[in-house]
């Protein structure tokens, strides 16, 4: 029977060298959830991102994607990630290749989509993202917050169920990281389900189905963001989101 839950990640831990970094994290994510993840810096954040497509193999616990385990999956790891897009900080694209090629590039070699198709699919995930008008352009010409909408048009060329986003815009200055949110809250609200670390709460505020506050590799508490935000019941939470507050 199909799980009610997208994604399922069930007591994952994680050691580097003597330090165990993740704790034994579950929580579960249905269609169409956007889930913001805040905690301190060094707390696990993007060592679960990460686990979740196996680009950091967790010690134990689970992962799936549906009704399959993506975690012990082998060489079908490869299918996972197809499914699962991910936007880092840095944008992560193709310096030699225009915005275009970055996007288009995935659907030709991974899914053998024919280059007129790919191009075709290309530019409708750029006008997606407003950049149509940049396709021709290549990263070095283009701002930092036109650079991510780019990445977040290669992620979605990938038609994936479900895109992670680490701390997309904190390389941006604040003019930027406005653009790139819009593009995020209008996914969110199409129904694109995602799971994002950002420390940016009006975001949090206006898309979030779920807050979950980490520290030291453990979920402290989750909840919805009018809850978490406007009234945390632990001590942790109530510091942590005192501290992004001021800023
Ligand atoms: N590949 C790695 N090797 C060793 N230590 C790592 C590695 N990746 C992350 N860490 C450590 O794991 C801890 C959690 O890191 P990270 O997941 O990046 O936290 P966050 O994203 O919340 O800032 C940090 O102490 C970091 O130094
Ligand atoms: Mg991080």
């Amino acid at each position: 029977m199909a799980s009610e839950y997208i994604l399922r990640v069930e007591n994952l831990h994680k050691k580097f060298g003597e330090r165990e970094v993740l704790h034994g994290i579950s929580f579960n994510v249905r269609k169409g959830d956007t889930k913001v993840f805040i905690g301190p810096s060094g707390t696990g954040k993007s060592t679960l991102l990460r686990c979740i497509n196996q680009l950091t193999v967790p010690d134990s616990g689970q992962v799936w994607l549906d009704d399959d385990e993506i975690t012990g999956c082998g060489q079908k790891i490869s299918t996972f990630r197809q499914r699962i897009g991910m936007v880092f900080q840095n944008f992560n694209l193709f310096d030699h290749l225009t915005a275009l090629q970055n996007v288009e590039i995935a659907p030709i070699k991974v899914l053998k989509m024919k280059p007129a198709e790919a191009g075709k699919k290309a530019m409708e995930e750029l006008c997606r993202v407003g950049m149509q008008d940049w396709a021709d352009h290549y990263p070095a010409e283009l701002s930092g917050g036109q650079a991510q909408r780019v990445s977040i048009a290669r992620a979605l060329a990938m038609d994936p169920e479900v895109i992670l986003f680490d701390e997309p815009t904190s390389a941006l200055d604040p003019e930027l990281t406005r653009e790139v949110l819009e593009v995020m809250k209008e996914l969110a609200r199409g129904g694109m389900t995602m799971l994002v670390v950002t420390h940016e709460m009006g975001f949090a505020r206006s898309v979030a189905t779920e807050v979950i506050f980490m520290e030291g590799g453990e979920i402290v508490e989750q909840g919805p963001p009018g809850e978490i935000l406007a009234n945390p019941k632990h001590m942790r939470t109530r510091e942590f989101i005192g501290k992004i507050s001021d800023q």
